[in-house]
C-alpha cells in the first residue's frame, strides 16, 4: 500500500525533537509546497523536490491545504458505563465537584454503572467514542481504567481497551488507574485498598499484559502522596511507567512526586505552585494540561505560560470522562489553550503532537512527520495551521490518515 501526499500548501512536521521544552515548543518546522511519501504505513520520504512514479501510488493532491501529524490525546477515561448529566446540572447550580463526590456521586456513580455494563456494551460504546475522536484528527489515544475499583471490573475495562485497539484504527494505549478513588467497600480503610491494589490487582494486570502505565488520583481525601508513591513504585517494578493526577483541586505535592519518581507525565496541575513548576522544568516529566476539565468545572486554567516560560514540556489532552469533563472536542481545547491560556498556536500544536507522544513514551514512533515514523497524518481544509484557533470551535480536519490509510475524508 503506497500513498503520496503532494502539493501541500504547508507541512507542519513538528520534527527534530523527542519532546520539546519551553521555547522549543514554538519550533514546529513548516515545509511549504511539500510532498510526503508513505509505504506500508510508514513515512519513507518528505520534502519539496521529490519525484516518484505516481502510477504506483494512491495520490492525495493537498493543494491549498495544511498537513500536520495526527493529534495524540494522551489523557482520557473514555471507557465507562452510564452518564452523569444530573451532576453537571447540579454544578451549574453551584455545587462543587468535591461536594458531589462526598455525597456519593462522582466517580462512585460511574463505578456502579461500569460494574453493571457488559464487556460487549463497553466495546460498542468505546467504538463510537473512538470514531468521534478520529473525526477530530486524533490518531492515538490513551485510556484509563478506574471505574471498576475491584479486580473484575478494572480488568474488564482494560480488556475492552485491548479489544478496541485491535478492532479500531486508532491506537489505544492503556493505563491502569485502580487508584482513582477509594471504593465504597473500603471507606475509611484506604490503606487496605492500597494493599489489595498492590497485591491482587497489579500482578493480574501484568500477567495479562493489559497496561503500559499506572496512574493515581493523588488528591486530598483520595490518595495521599505517600500512598501514591507506594503504588507507583510497586507498579514500576512490574514495568508499568508512572502517571499522576496531580494538584488538580488542592496542591498536595503530586507534581513534586512525579519529578522525584521519574513519572512520564504529571497531569492537571491546576494548583501547582512555582516550586512544583520548577521541579517539573528540571525533570523529564511532561506537564499534561487538561483545559476542557478546568472549563467544565469552572476552575481557573493551569498556568501554561509560567510552565513553558520556566522550561517545562507541556502536552495538552482532553481528559474525556463521564464526570468532570464529558468532552473530547479538540477544536474547543485549541480555543481554550490559545485564547485563555495564552499558549501560542505553535505551542498548542506541539502540545497535541510530539509532546503528547512523549507523554505516552511514543516519541520515536509518532507525533511528527519524519522518515521512519508511522504515517499518522491529518489534512486541514485550509492552507495554514493558523486556521485551527481562528475558525473557533469548528472542526476543520478534512482527511485523517492512520497507518498510511485514509480513514476519514
Ligand atoms: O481526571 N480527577 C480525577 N479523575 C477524572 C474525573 C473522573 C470523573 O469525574 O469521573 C479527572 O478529572
Ligand atoms: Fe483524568
Amino acid at each position: 500500500m503506497k500513498l503520496l501526499i503532494k502539493n501541500a500548501a504547508e507541512i507542519v512536521t513538528c520534527s527534530g525533537y523527542s519532546s520539546k521544552k519551553g521555547k522549543e515548543m514554538n519550533d514546529i518546522k513548516v515545509i511549504k509546497n511539500g510532498t510526503i511519501v508513505i509505504e506500508n504505513g510508514i513515512i519513507t520520504d518528505i520534502g519539496t523536490n521529490i519525484k516518484v512514479d505516481e502510477k504506483e501510488y494512491k495520490v492525495i493532491d493537498a493543494t491549498g491545504k495544511s498537513v500536520l501529524p495526527g493529534f495524540v490525546d494522551s489523557h482520557t477515561h473514555f471507557v465507562f458505563g452510564g452518564y452523569r448529566e444530573e451532576e453537571f446540572d447540579w454544578r451549574l447550580k453551584g455545587q462543587t465537584y468535591m461536594e458531589i463526590m462526598e455525597k456519593g456521586g462522582g466517580i462512585a456513580s460511574s463505578v456502579k454503572h461500569t460494574r453493571n455494563t457488559t464487556e460487549e456494551e463497553l466495546v460498542n460504546l468505546g467504538k463510537k467514542r473512538l470514531d468521534s475522536m478520529m473525526n477530530f484528527g486524533v490518531t492515538t489515544v490513551e485510556g484509563k481504567s478506574g471505574y471498576g475499583l475491584n479486580l473484575e471490573t478494572e480488568l474488564k475495562q482494560l480488556r475492552v481497551m485491548k479489544k478496541l485497539n485491535e478492532i479500531h484504527s486508532i491506537d489505544v494505549i492503556p493505563t491502569f488507574l485502580g487508584a482513582h478513588s477509594i471504593p465504597k467497600e473500603y471507606k475509611g480503610k484506604s490503606d487496605e485498598y492500597v494493599e489489595k491494589l498492590i497485591k491482587e490487582m497489579l500482578p493480574k494486570v501484568k500477567e495479562e499484559n493489559l497496561a503500559k502505565f499506572c496512574d493515581v488520583f493523588c488528591e486530598k481525601n483520595v490518595f495521599t502522596v505517600e500512598q501514591s508513591k507506594k503504588i507507583l513504585l510497586e507498579a514500576q517494578k512490574y514495568g508499568l511507567k508512572s502517571k499522576i493526577h496531580a494538584d488538580e483541586i488542592v496542591e498536595l505535592g503530586g507534581a513534586k512526586l512525579a519529578a522525584e519518581i521519574n513519572a512520564v507525565s504529571a497531569d492537571h496541575l491546576l494548583q501547582t505552585s512555582d516550586a512544583g513548576i520548577e521541579k517539573l522544568a528540571n525533570s523529564s516529566t511532561i506537564a499534561t494540561l487538561l483545559p476542557l476539565t478546568a472549563f467544565s468545572l469552572k476552575e481557573n486554567f493551569a498556568n501554561a505560560r509560567k510552565m513553558i516560560d520556566s522550561g517545562c514540556s507541556v502536552a495538552l489532552a482532553t481528559d474525556m470522562n463521564p464526570g468532570s469533563c464529558f468532552s473530547n472536542s479538540i477544536p474547543l481545547l485549541i480555543s481554550l489553550a490559545t485564547i485563555y491560556m495564552n499558549m501560542t498556536i505553535e505551542e498548542t500544536i506541539t502540545a497535541l503532537t510530539i509532546n503528547g507522544a512523549a507523554a505516552l513514551g511514543l516519541e520515536k514512533e509518532i507525533g511528527s512527520i519524519d522518515k521512519g515514523k508511522k504515517a499518522d497524518i491529518i489534512i486541514l481544509e485550509y492552507p495554514s495551521y493558523k486556521f485551527l484557533p481562528y475558525h473557533t470551535g469548528v472542526n476543520i480536519i478534512e482527511t485523517v490518515i492512520k497507518d498510511g490509510i485514509v480513514r476519514r475524508d
